[in-house]
């Protein structure tokens, strides 16, 4: 087995690592910075995670805790409620967990976001890892400590900044993936990509291949590029004041996409491959470099669409401008070319209609 590679997250005060490699999730001691032995890890885990990979994962943690305990959690967004968290906290409690105990999330981002949340509030904070076994979660969700639940009004209304003490992505656990969750995740390689690295746009079209295959060193060399790059973001802007918010590349209409549709037209990967080609679009129509053939290439490597949005401009504008990361006018992210994103507000409409009818179907 060859050695994981390691990203150091350089948060000032709550340094830690991102290990990705290929049959780590046993060896998941070796990769806990722990200054002693913890009496009680709970294992909080996707229920399709827990049954593939929970012996796994629990064999990693047994090398460095007492008692290895095993919560089962529900698949995807569903699990992300106050009540869910509730549940998990009153676990916590049954189970004896202290301060110094430790909380693990293995599964996808839904799961990273709800354990992440319990544990940022159980006894007003313990430790946390993250075993992330979902491609957008390994390159995205699992680093930099944003946690959170959804209320009816909207998803992610509550939450708090939480970092991990460590993050444990084995790519093996990918090869369960569905193919549509696994092309979502591309999503935000590619856009990790376009805003910040065109060497990680050529692996993808070069390894693409290998990638879909799920060959195990492709998907290290790709989910370590792309994870690099989230965690030199979330580094320099730990609670979004200022880069953090370029992660949001193709999610203004993404995110207005996904709403209009009911979380069921689109799946969140295809809605922001749509968005990052409207925004190429805009970022043309505004009179810079005009790279929607360089878009085009690497959303569609990843197997994505470029066009196809069915709802009308007008409720389109409406949820866009409804986007909770709203200050004063649409704000969107834009290239000024590859590699250099910016944000723009006071966009005419006739700018944002036309790149709009760009991507519609
Ligand atoms: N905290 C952050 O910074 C951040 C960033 C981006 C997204 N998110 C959140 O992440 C969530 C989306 O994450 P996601 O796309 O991982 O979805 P998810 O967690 O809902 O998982 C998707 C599906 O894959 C299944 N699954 C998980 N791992 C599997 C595996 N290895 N094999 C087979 N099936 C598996 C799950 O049961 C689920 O049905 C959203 O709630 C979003 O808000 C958070
Ligand atoms: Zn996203």
């Amino acid at each position: 087995m060859t050695s994981p590679v390691e990203i150091k997250i350089e948060i000032p005060g709550r340094p830690y690592s991102v290990w990705i490699g290929a049959g780590i999730l046993e060896r998941a001691g070796e990769f806990l910075p722990l200054s002693e032995r913890v009496d009680v890890a709970m294992l909080a885990a996707d229920e399709t995670a827990l049954t593939l990979y929970g012996e796994r994962a629990s064999a990693g943690l047994e090398a460095t805790c007492v008692r290895v305990e095993r919560e089962s959690i529900e698949g995807g967004e569903a699990a992300k409620t106050m009540s869910r968290a509730e549940s998990l906290l009153r676990r916590l409690t049954a189970a004896g967990a202290h301060r110094r105990d430790l909380l693990v999330a293995l599964g996808g981002g839904a799961t990273g976001d709800l354990v992440g949340f319990v544990a940022a509030t159980y006894h007003r904070g313990m430790p946390f890892a993250q075993m992330p076994t979902t491609l957008l979660a390994q390159v995205d969700a699992s680093i930099g400590g944003k946690t959170g639940v959804n209320l009816p009004e909207g998803k992610n209304l509550v939450g708090a900044y939480h970092q991990p003490v460590a993050v444990i992505s084995d790519v093996t656990t990918l090869q369960s993936l569905p193919g549509g969750e696994f092309s979502s995740g591309l999503a935000e390689v590619v856009k990790h990509g376009l805003i910040d690295d065109a060497d990680l746009l050529s692996l993808l079209q070069r390894e693409r291949a290998a990638i879909f295959d799920r060959e195990p060193m492709s998907l290290v060399r790709l989910v370590s590029q792309a994870a690099s790059i989230k965690a030199r973001i979330v580094a320099a802007d730990e609670t979004e004041q200022g880069r953090r918010a370029f992660l949001n590349y193709g999610h203004t209409l993404g995110h207005a996409l996904e709403a209009l549709g009911g979380y069921s037209t689109w799946r969140h990967g295809e809605a922001v491959a749509i968005g990052m080609m409207f925004a190429a679009h805009l970022a043309a129509g505004l009179g810079f470099a005009d790279r929607v053939a360089e878009h085009a290439r690497a959303v569609e490597a990843a197997g994505l669409p470029v066009a196809g949005a069915e709802a009308p401009f007008e409720s389109v504008l409406r949820a866009m401008g409804g986007d909770k990361k709203y200050h004063g006018g649409i704000r969107f992210v834009i290239l000024e070319d590859l590699g250099r994103p910016r944000l723009v507000s006071d966009v005419s409409t006739d700018l944002v209609r036309s790149a709009y009818e760009k991507v519609s179907a």
